[in-house]
């Protein structure tokens, strides 16, 4: 077995996916208020501009992959309509669980199902948009997950990569200061557990940076990727086409 990175350390591919497992399950039930207060609301902007850049139409077929408590499935049920068909989907039985459940609080009945992003159980050629936002960077093998929602798109099917990414120099130092100083403690303070924050910020730092996650999707079947820098590049969407 290879192996890979979680976080700063470097550990075996099976022992990453269990680390990540464990994050996943301490954190679902706190999920979306942490979100709120570690991005002080911004990650709602952000995830509003990708939906914006979705477009779906009455009729698409989405797959929302590492949906987790569903922001994006939720929002892309209603353009889609009666005729189309939205999936959400995740690893995590408890993230799934909290997407799920809300899904439903909000009157909506999606598919909603538990599958590695690494082996997606769908045909080929089935989706007309696939998204992921903040997720990508928890998969161990990042090429093998795209390469396979370049499958399961259908030929000028987009896919919509929303993830932490590289900020520009001069916000560095700040950033980092908040993300090593702040973020963990208040992962221990509202989810009793600053480890998971730590490893959030760990995790940002070691994932592949804009030019690098294009190069990363351009080899996995996507002819077009465009970049899309949002908040100084602490996150950015990539937008790959099938073609
Ligand atoms: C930070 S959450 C993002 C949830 C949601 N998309 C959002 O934006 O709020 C990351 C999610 O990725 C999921 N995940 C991690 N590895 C995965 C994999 N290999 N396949 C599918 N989902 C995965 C986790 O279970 C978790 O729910």
């Amino acid at each position: 077995m290879s192996d890979t990175h979680f976080g700063f350390r470097t550990v075996d591919e099976e022992a990453k996916a269990d680390a990540v497992r464990g994050v996943f399950d301490s954190v679902a039930s706190k999920y979306d208020l942490m979100n709120d207060l570690m991005s002080l609301g911004l990650h709602r902007v952000w995830k509003a501009y990708t939906v914006a850049v979705a477009n779906v139409r009455p009729g698409d077929r989405v797959l929302d992959i590492a949906g987790g408590t569903g922001d994006l499935a939720r929002a892309f049920a209603k353009p889609a309509g009666d005729t189309g068909l939205v999936v959400l989907s995740d690893i995590n039985e408890a993230m799934a669980r909290q997407g799920r459940d809300r899904l439903l609080d909000r009157g909506l009945v999606l598919p909603t199902l538990l599958c590695d992003a690494e082996a997606l159980p769908f045909a080929t050629d089935s989706f007309d948009l696939v998204s992921v936002a903040f997720g990508l960077r928890n998969m161990t093998h990042k090429d093998k997950a795209l390469a396979e929602m370049a499958r399961v798109l259908k030929t000028g099917g987009r896919l919509l990569v929303l993830e932490f990414s590289k900020v520009a120099a001069p916000l560095a130092k700040a950033y980092d200061w908040y993300s090593f100083n702040v973020l963990p403690r208040v992962g221990q303070w509202i989810a009793g557990d600053g480890a998971s924050y730590r490893y959030l910020a760990e995790s940002i730092r070691v994932h592949p940076d804009q030019e690098a996650l294009k190069a990363m999707m351009k080899t996995a079947g996507f002819g077009h990727v465009d970049v899309h820098n949002l908040s100084a590049g602490v996150v950015a969407l990539h937008v790959g086409i099938k073609c």
